[in-house]
């Protein structure tokens, strides 16, 4: 009989832990959410200081907005509210294709450069939105001729330049945004018709190449309204990993509305999470003005229920394996400026700060949603 020790069996142990710990750490881009900076004694922590309650001080994920880079310098409101309740931001456009890229080999940093050292200076995470767009295309892309490598090497050009421009600086990027359709095929655009479907393990292996620690995302809408799309998006995710193509976490935009079943929200970000990869609500609102009513006012049933939404989908991923939970990003900041009333024509109150930057019911549905 093999007798052991109380003294052999916590030396065992010891040896186990030595061992195993830095390994763990080694692995860090594969399962690790990156830190994120805690409260300190830096001017932002004045602003964090100023209430007991923010969303990046009670999350155990980080919260954040699309920023507007105009208001972000110009609205001292806008920017203590981001300050306070933010330590994840997104560019609602300017870090886009088409804003950044001006013609072959040209680039235009201001605006990107300036948000990217606004997240530094507040101890913010920035997500990068996104390498590549159908819808952000440059025009001097579109009308390119040349041969399927000429493609693949404007490609490779770009998305070597800009990931690699912030390596280091943003901890993850939308490597492609929305390339599948809501019937579950894949969408055409001059990437697909000049290099083929190749071009999507492209764009993840080019953003890998340039930047090795980066978490690369796959962002799209519709996981709550369409189970083909949803399934689509699994397939595309699984498929990638299969063939060893880097691919870190899934973007779900979540553009929805107070009509939409809680059941629907649900199933949209556990199906996501059932690849194993990591989940951004990357895009988040919710619409009140479901009939487009012109004349409609923001009102308590709206904004009750508004904030069960709200609710419902922060508890989805609250319920997420700590090591899946990326973050929750609202697709603006406050109802004074959402791209919701324009893309649907009518007013709309889609986000947890009104128009005074109030906290709305829908941010306490947030609160209630990390519980
Ligand atoms: C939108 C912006 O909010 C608008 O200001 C801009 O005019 C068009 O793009 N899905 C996305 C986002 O991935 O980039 C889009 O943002 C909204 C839909």
């Amino acid at each position: 009989m093999i007798f052991i020790t109380k003294t052999t069996l916590l030396f065992r142990v010891l040896i186990v832990a030595v061992l195993f710990v830095p390994f763990c750490f080694a692995c860090k881009g594969d399962d690790v959410i990156p830190p994120i900076p805690k409260p300190g004694t830096d001017p932002v922590d004045t602003i964090l200081n100023s209430d007991t309650i923010s969303l990046r001080k009670v999350s155990p994920f980080p919260f954040g907005g699309a920023l507007n880079i105009s208001t972000l310098k110009n609205n001292t409101t806008y920017r203590n509210t981001v300050i306070k309740e933010f330590n994840s931001l997104t560019a609602e456009n300017v870090m886009k294709m088409k804003n950044i890229s001006l013609g072959r080999g040209q680039y235009y940093w201001t605006d990107a450069d300036y948000l990217v050292a606004f997240a530094q200076a507040n101890k913010m995470r920035i997500h990068g939105h996104a390498l590549v767009w159908y819808n952000s295309t440059p025009t001097w892309i579109t009308n390119f001729t040349g041969t399927k490598d000429d493609w693949k090497a404007i490609l490779h050009e770009y998305i070597t330049a800009v990931v690699g421009r912030y390596k280091g600086k943003i901890q993850s990027w939308d490597v492609l945004n929305e390339a599948i359709l809501d019937d579950g095929t894949f969408r055409d655009c001059v990437w697909k018709q000049n290099i083929g479907i190749e071009y999507i393990d492209l764009c993840f292996q080019y953003a890998r190449e340039a930047d090795p620690n980066v978490l690369l995302f796959y962002n799209d809408y519709g996981h709550e309204y369409s189970s083909t799309k949803r399934t689509a998006i699994n397939k595309l995710a699984t498929d990638l990993i299969a063939r060893g193509v880097p691919i870190d976490g899934l973007g779900l935009q979540m553009h929805t509305s107070i009509t939409r079943p809680d059941a629907d929200i649900k199933t949209a970000i556990n199906t996501a999470a059932s690849t194993g990869l990591k989940i951004h609500i990357s895009e988040f609102d919710i619409r009140t003005n479901t009939a487009a009513d012109p004349n409609l006012t923001f009102n308590a049933t709206l904004s009750a229920a508004q904030k069960q939404k709200y609710k419902v989908a922060v508890k989805a991923l609250f319920d997420l394996p700590a090591n899946q939970r990326y973050g929750f990003t609202f697709w603006g900041v406050y109802d004074g400026q959402s791209w919701i009333p324009t893309e649907y024509n009518c007013p709309d109150w889609p986000l947890p700060f009104d128009n005074e930057f109030n906290r709305k019911d829908a941010y306490y549905g947030i609160l209630a949603g990390l519980k």
